[in-house]
């Protein structure tokens, strides 16, 4: 039977980038059905919504998604559409894995970089609670709570014990936010004890900016709050390659939602230029999950032979392709 999908295809280069996926995915051998829901900026103008009833209906029977990126404005305006699918649907562990692309030239290009970031989804700064005190104080309120941080501090050992990880590193600034960063810690700490055979160790985040940037071969998975999960995953995603590479998965006990890390690329937006590996790898980690594992194993074997053979890749990484030309690349491979 075919798996029931819901497509969010998003804003900016995002329906670029899932027609794509979409292609891809089928020429793996993917019995995939998708339903496709629209949510954001072209919700807004067909529906007057950000966010429509249909896209929870559409997912609550699903209960698997891949996302587009979706746009938030800065400084004002409306609320994210990603803080409020994960509240919502209880995804709280956002899983990146960031690794090499073969044949793919970056900065780091002879160094093993191969991280697991597990970032906590529903909690810290993106809380949403904000308010002016009196003119000209502004509060925001970052909120760790202990069950959130000890489900993804649990999530983080689990998959190290499951798939032969060696260390895991907390990340904090719990030497200046000593009771929130604290608690985070304590949780990290607590359920580290139960796995011993996983090495752990604690860095404070400027200081571990620094380190994975002189050397991202020591690290293995790390697990951070959400707002240093957020940045360190952007700063990660430039060590492989940039944001064009880095997939995603939102994981909760019962849906899941695949989205690549980078947001919507207005800068080239409707060009036809988004490189969309991010997406792709994405839906192969979807595949994984929906117990696809061959058609997982020939999407990623296509893509990494496009990188390989290095003949179509797009701007971003250094090639002049458009996203069609590597688009048809995958396919051909995926079918092959
Ligand atoms: P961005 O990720 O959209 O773009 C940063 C830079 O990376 C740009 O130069 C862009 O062209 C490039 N880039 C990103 N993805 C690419 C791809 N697939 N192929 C080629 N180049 C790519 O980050 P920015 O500009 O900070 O955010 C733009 C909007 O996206 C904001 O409204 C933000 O809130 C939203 N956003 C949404 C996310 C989501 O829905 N999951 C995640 C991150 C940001």
């Amino acid at each position: 039977m075919a798996h029931q999908v819901t497509l969010i295809p998003g804003d900016g280069i995002g329906p670029e980038v899932a027609d794509a996926t979409v292609r891809a995915v089928q020429a793996a051998g993917a019995d995939v059905e998708w339903e496709r829901v629209d949510a954001g900026l072209n919700a807004l103008e067909e529906f007057g919504v950000l966010l429509p009833s249909e896209v929870f209906a559409s997912l609550e029977a699903t209960r698997v998604g891949l996302k587009g990126p979706t746009a938030t404005p800065i400084g004002g305006g409306h609320q994210s559409i990603n803080v409020a699918l994960r509240k919502k649907l209880g995804l709280y562990t956002n899983f990146r894995p960031v690794r090499m692309l073969p044949g793919l030239k970056t900065r780091f290009h002879d160094v093993p970089v191969n991280l697991a970031i597990f970032r906590e989804n529903t909690e810290d700064l993106y809380s949403g609670l904000e308010h002016e005190i009196i003119p000209g104080v502004v509060e925001s309120l970052k909120i760790i709570t202990n069950s959130a941080s000890l489900r993804i501090a649990r999530a983080a050992f689990e998959y190290a014990h499951r798939e032969g990880r060696c260390k895991v590193t907390a990340i904090h600034k719990a030497n200046i936010m000593k009771m929130s960063d604290g608690l985070f810690l304590k949780c990290c700490r607590e359920v580290s004890a139960a796995f011993p055979a996983v090495q752990y160790n604690e860095l404070i985040v400027d200081n571990a900016c620094m380190q994975l940037v002189m050397r991202p071969e020591t690290f293995d998975l790390l697990v951070l709050p959400n707002l240093y999960g957020d940045i360190v995953s952007d700063l990660a995603a430039g060590l492989v390659g940039g944001l064009g590479i880095v997939p995603g998965a939102n994981l909760g006990e019962h849906h899941a939602i695949f989205e690549a890390v980078h947001g919507t690329a207005q800068d080239i937006a409707g060009k036809g230029l988004a490189n969309p590996t991010a997406l792709m790898q994405s839906a192969v980690l979807m595949l994984a999950h929906l117990g696809e594992r061959d058609a997982a194993q020939r999407l990623q074997g296509a893509i990494e032979r496009v990188y390989a053979e290095g003949l179509h890749l797009t701007r971003d990484v250094g090639g002049n392709a458009p996203t069609a030309e590597f688009t048809d690349a995958v396919v051909r491979y995926a079918q092959a």
